[in-house]
């Protein structure tokens, strides 16, 4: 019997992935072998999400009758928008959508009717209409039309949904390529937690609602909201500094650092960075990139760590006029191709997942009556 304990699981070669390269020696961060670098320059992400699921980047044609059938999915039955509506204004929007996942899998099973490529197609289509709906509601006592047709890609559909009026083209780029750069990322915890759940036979829908569990959560999809938060609460980057260097002293996290794989450097946090660099030089910043960029050379000469993904995606969404409290919800929107495409190879090969653990409890003792208990 194995008795060694690997904390975090850290290191350990958990199963296979034909999906992407993470970390691996040599190799660039890959979606089923495409460079991410190309990948957020030259395609959209309804190009990647496709990839992930069928394998291949669609074709001219392909793409058009992709994107036309992610529209047609974007409608929300109207049990689904009363729910929506019933859930509380305060609610953590990214429960809404754990929320509206699971009951979507009540009013839409999986099943003869409906395959996992449907399933995932559907998700992937109507999870910004969720969002959004509930918002809207919320928000403003509006029920928003959530299929909104003029806008085909994702990323517009998001920001015109969220705004009201058609984005930037600056804009609808930044977003299509941050959505491409969350897509997909090996054995993530979140991703983990959907091969976990699929793995035991479950449904598609109950292992996208455990991986929205886990995602949310500050050490991982949460992380960008973190960096937010900090981010303003400084006005300089001398208070930044001041602020940053406290916090380290006091060997106090700073969100939106550190890896547990990239320990030289998170390959997706340099072209996030660019995209949010043009993002402030639009908007005329001369604040909050500047203090970004302090704390980055901060922890940097402090701790040797770099930035992740969520450091500057949070700059980045901020100047796009996303709230705060929405992006996390947009890593679940965006991941969800990545976990749709883990969980149809995890049930393409699938074994049960069920580890072992170190036990560290009570010898065996005997079991004491009531009167012997104090
Ligand atoms: N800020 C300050 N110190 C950090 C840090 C951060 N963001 N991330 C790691 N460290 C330090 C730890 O305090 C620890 O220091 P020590 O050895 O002096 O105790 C050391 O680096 C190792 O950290 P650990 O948490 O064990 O690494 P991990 O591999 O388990 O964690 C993360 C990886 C991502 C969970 C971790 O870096 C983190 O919590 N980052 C902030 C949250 C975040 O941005 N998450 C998004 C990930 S994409």
């Amino acid at each position: 019997m194995p008795q060694k304990n690997a904390s975090g699981l850290e290191g350990i070669m958990a199963g296979e992935t034909a999906l992407s390269t993470v970390g691996k020696e040599g190799l660039d961060l890959t979606y089923r072998g495409y460079s991410i670098r190309d990948l957020a320059a030259a395609a959209s992400f309804e190009e990647v999400i496709y990839l992930l699921l069928y394998g291949s980047l669609p074709a001219r044609a392909e793409l058009d009758r992709y994107r036309s059938l992610l529209i047609t999915l974007r409608d929300l039955p109207p049990p689904l928008r009363v729910i929506l509506e019933q859930l509380p204004p305060t609610a953590n929007p990214v429960d809404v959508l754990r929320t509206g996942c699971s009951a979507l899998g009540t009013l839409e099973p999986e099943g003869q009717d409906r395959d996992a490529h449907a399933i995932a197609n559907r998700l992937c289509a109507s999870f910004p209409s969720m969002l959004l709906y509930w918002f809207h509601f919320h928000r403003n006592g509006r029920r928003i039309e959530t299929r909104a047709e003029a806008h085909p890609t994702v990323a517009d559909h998001f920001l015109y949904l969220l705004r009201g009026e058609p984005p930037s083209a600056l804009h609808a780029r930044t977003l299509d390529a941050a959505l491409i750069l969350h897509a997909e990322h090996e054995f993530n915890a979140s991703t983990f937690a959907c091969r976990v759940i699929i793995s035991t036979l479950s449904d598609f829908y109950s292992a996208v609602t455990g991986g929205i569990g886990a995602l949310r959560g500050p050490l991982h999809g949460g992380a960008d909201e973190g960096a937010m938060k900090l981010l303003e609460r400084f006005s300089s980057p001398d208070e930044a500094e001041a602020g940053v260097r406290k916090m380290l002293e006091k060997k106090e996290k700073v969100m939106g650092f550190g890896h547990r794989v990239y320990k030289d450097g998170d390959p997706r946090a340099p072209i996030i960075k660019g995209l949010a660099g043009q993002l402030a030089e639009e908007a005329g910043d001369r604040t909050l990139f500047p203090i970004a960029e302090r704390i980055e050379s901060l922890v940097f000469s402090e701790k040797g760590l770099y930035p992740n993904i969520d450091f500057y995606s949070a700059v980045a969404y901020h100047f796009l006029g996303i709230p705060t409290f929405l992006f996390t919800p947009l890593f679940v929107i965006s991941r969800t191709s990545g976990w749709a495409a883990h969980i149809l190879e995890q049930r393409a090969h699938n074994r049960l997942i069920r580890p072992l653990a170190v036990y560290t409890g009570p010898a065996p003792r005997p079991f004491p009556s009531m009167e012997e208990r104090s």
